[in-house]
């Protein structure tokens, strides 16, 4: 049972590059959380804090109440596994997953037993004896984490540990990483710029910003009800409409979208004023011209297999829309259609860029 409390941490490089600005975060006992964000937004530095490899320019780290803002790498019973997870390419897996328990100097017979244990664990039971070179990509991917699980710690912080992995292989190890980290309910913090693989695999997501969290949450929440632009369009594609307030009482607004009048909790209640609206492609649907809210023409449709992309011309702007591929037969390119979605699908956020 390991909590890790981070509060108002912050780091200046050299320069005066502020990477990490008054950072606060509570990670509970056993939880998946990732820091999501693009390059340089200072998530490897707020990794690196909490491992002890940077030192902090203001803040503190807990773990389980006990400050260890300034305590040696080594005392912090953390294991870090990096996006370059060098193994030692002359030494067997056994002796690569064996090595942190040797500097530790654990001796032999125990030594053998958590090494094993270790591999049973990422699913390698049997390939000790063999070498780096002699594995896929995954399984060395494996063995790195092995390596950190072996010694036991309180804490698992990742470090965009699958970014050198083809597609398939980084979704299959999505999947085994967070069953793993589940069965052995050890908190982890994972970093990362790919938002898939922070929504497969997280409990919550902290989306940072220029060395701020922008946005925290389980998944769904910040997919589904972002409460920014910046969140809405980092997390998957943002279809952005504009629409004229029509009517507005105690902070509720009407907006006219086409032909259909959207509740939402809008920054302006000008009557008249135009605001931007927002909706993800899947929650748009194709109907007939009739029925539809919005009217449109079909400029692009692609097959991808599971489901159909759509790109429409629209009286209110481009839009994107997916439809699940159920065999059924779909509108065509230059064909006009409707566009429809459910109430709440379409829904207002701030255009405030992330604090900080
Ligand atoms: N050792 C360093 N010295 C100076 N600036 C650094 C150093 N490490 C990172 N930075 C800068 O700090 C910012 C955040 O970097 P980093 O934490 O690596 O971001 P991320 O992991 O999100 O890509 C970037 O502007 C980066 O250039
Ligand atoms: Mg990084």
């Amino acid at each position: 049972m390991t909590k890790l409390s981070i509060r108002g941490l912050s780091k200046t490089y050299a320069g005066n590059v502020q990477a990490v600005r008054k950072v606060d975060l509570e990670v509970e006992s056993g939880e998946f959380l990732s820091l999501l964000g693009s390059s340089g937004c200072g998530k490897t530095t707020t990794l690196q804090m909490v491992a002890g490899f940077v030192s902090p320019s203001a803040g503190s780290v807990l773990v389980d109440g006990e400050d260890i803002t300034y305590a040696a790498p080594e005392k912090r019973d953390m294991g870090i596994v990096f996006q370059s997870y060098a193994l030692f390419p002359h030494m067997s897996v056994s002796q690569n997953v064996g090595f942190g328990l040797e500097m530790r100097k654990v001796k032999r017979p125990e030594l053998e037993q958590r090494v094993s244990e270790a591999l049973s664990m990422v699913r390698l039971t049997g390939l000790g004896n063999r070498y780096p070179s002699e594995l896929s990509g995954g399984q060395r991917q494996r063995v790195a984490i092995a390596r950190v699980l072996a010694i036991r710690p309180r804490v698992l912080l990742l470090d965009e540990p699958m970014s050198n992995l083809d597609a398939k292989l980084r979704g299959e190890m999505h999947v085994e990483l967070r069953a793993l980290q589940r069965r052995l309910g050890i908190t982890t913090i994972l970093v990362t710029h790919d938002q898939v693989e922070a929504m497969t695999m997280s409990d919550r997501i902290a989306v940072m910003a220029n060395g701020v969290i922008a946005e925290l949450g389980t998944p769904q929440q910040i997919y589904d009800h972002p409460t920014s632009e910046f969140a809405f369009k980092f997390l998957g594609h943002a279809n952005v409409v504009e629409g004229e307030v029509v009517s507005a009482d105690n902070g509720q607004t009407a907006v006219q979208v086409g032909a259909a009048i959207v509740p939402a909790r809008t920054e302006t209640v000008q009557i008249g004023h135009k605001t931007k609206l927002f909706v993800r492609p899947e929650r748009l649907r194709l109907c007939s011209t009739e029925q539809g809210s919005i009217q449109g023409k079909v400029v692009t449709k692609l097959f991808l297999g599971g489901i159909w992309f759509y790109e429409i011309d629209s009286t209110v702007g481009k839009l994107r829309l997916t439809v699940t591929n159920a065999g059924t037969a779909q509108p065509q390119e230059g064909q006009a259609v409707g566009i429809t979605w459910n109430d709440g699908d379409m829904q207002y956020v701030s255009s405030e860029a992330a604090h900080g």
